[in-house]
């Protein structure tokens, strides 16, 4: 700028003053040069006052004033102490005008400071605004964490709830793990609670019919005592230890299988079958029983099973099926689908269909109205069967049609 105004008329500069100050932000002043030092640089003081620029330190010593006339440019810097800023000029000449064009500069120091307590303005808002920032995001990762341990202790307490979080990341994959191993515990605890109440049911009845017996042993024992036997009591009270007998083999049986590994191997059922139903020929031939045997053009029927098991299976059923028969006729049927053989076998009965025949599975359960011991078993047949069949996983069900109870089960056919 200074060049600008050394190049410029004297008339010029002087109309442009306000132009220049306003362009550059500067104050420019001037003053005809004169030779009392002290008188000058009163006046120059004064012009600066004029323009709002009041200065503690100004003074254009004698040797500055001389270079300035010999037309050399002077750049100076007055340090104004306590207004802590400096003022800084260059002194130029023009046609006698001795020419301050000076700007005030703030203290370095000062500006440093500002700055400084600015930086630690944005420093706190930033640590503020960080520290909220981990709250906000560790609040939503503890929250849907605490739900789990809640959850959790609740599913301890066998009160099985399930988590509703839907964070959409590991939080909500953990929860829904969670929620499925509630609902498989919670099947397993019904499942638990079922099998429970069945064994206390299961070992009320085996104390009911072994009570029943032991009674009549205990009554008949008496009478024999009392000499009142008209020779038949010995003979009743061995009747009710076979029935004991009988029982406790049923009953060990059972346990047996439920404990028993698997010994499969392969066995043709229709030969099996046949076996079995030699060992009952003279049995259907005293009750004039027919078996009628619909093989449907199957030949061989292999099956994997372990033998023995499935020989029981074999013959609780025909047993059963020549002992409650109401006619003179028992009907075995096989068929055969792609996945599996399926075997039948049916007879006529009195049942009606308002019996609860799927009750047939269970311990101790007999059909006769009268719990004629004499005539049914001990009602552990079946469950016997059941329990063989549930082991090998054998799809069986029981069936009432027209008179006539069915069997069926369904044997998958062995891969080859
Ligand atoms: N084929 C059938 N026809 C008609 N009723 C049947 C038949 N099979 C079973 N039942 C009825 O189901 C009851 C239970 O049979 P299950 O074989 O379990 O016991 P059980 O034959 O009485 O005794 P066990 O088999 O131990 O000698 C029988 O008492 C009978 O009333
Ligand atoms: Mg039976």
């Amino acid at each position: 700028m200074t060049n600008e105004i050394d190049q410029v008329s004297t008339a010029k500069f002087k109309q442009a003053i306000s132009k220049f100050e306003q362009k550059n932000n500067v104050t420019i002043v001037y003053e005809p040069i004169q030779s009392d030092l002290d008188q000058f640089n009163g006046l120059v003081r004064d012009k600066l006052n004029q323009k709002r620029v009041t200065l503690n330190k100004f003074w254009v010593t004698d040797e500055t004033l001389n270079q300035v006339k010999s037309g050399k440019r002077i750049s100076k810097i007055y340090d104004q102490g306590k207004l802590k800023s400096s003022f800084l000029v260059d002194f130029i000449q023009k046609d006698n005008l001795f020419i301050v064009v000076g700007v005030s500069i703030v203290y370095l120091s000062d500006a440093v400071q500002i700055v400084n307590k600015f930086t630690i303005y944005i420093m706190i808002s930033l640590i503020i605004l960080l520290i909220l920032m981990v709250w906000i995001w560790s609040k939503k990762i503890t929250d849907p964490l605490k739900e789990l341990k809640d959850i959790s202790k609740e599913i301890a307490q066998l009160e099985f709830k399930k988590a509703t979080i839907s964070t959409n990341d590991e939080i909500e994959e953990l929860a829904r793990s969670i929620n499925e191993m509630s609902d498989k515990l919670r099947l397993a605890h019904e499942d638990l609670n079922q099998r429970n109440a069945n064994l206390k049911t299961f070992i009320s009845d085996i104390s009911h019919e072994l009570k029943t017996p032991l009674a009549l042993i205990k009554a008949y024992s008496a009478g024999i005592k009392d000499g009142i036997d008209d020779g038949t009591y010995v003979d009743t009270i061995i009747k009710q230890t076979d029935q004991i007998n009988r029982l406790i083999d049923k009953l060990l049986e059972l346990s047996r299988i439920e404990r028993e590994v698997l010994q499969l191997e392969r066995i043709d059922l229709i030969l099996l079958i046949n076996q079995c139903l030699e060992s009952y020929e003279i049995e259907l031939m005293q009750n004039r029983i027919e078996i009628k045997i619909n093989q449907n053009g199957i030949r061989k029927l292999f099956i994997e099973a372990d033998r023995d098991q499935i020989e029981k299976v074999v013959t609780n059923l025909i047993s059963n099926a020549i002992k409650y028969t109401k006619s003179p006729e028992v009907y075995i049927e096989y068929q055969e689908n792609n996945e599996e053989f399926i075997f039948i076998i049916e007879n006529e009965t009195n049942l009606n269909h308002s019996t609860q025949v799927e009750k047939i599975w269970e311990p101790f359960y007999v059909m006769e109205p009268s719990r004629n011991k004499h005539f049914s078993g001990t009602g552990l047949g079946l469950a016997i069967v059941q329990s063989i069949l549930n082991r090998h996983r054998f799809q069986h069900e029981v069936r009432l049609i027209d008179g006539k109870i069915q069997f069926i089960i369904h044997f998958p056919k062995p891969l080859q």
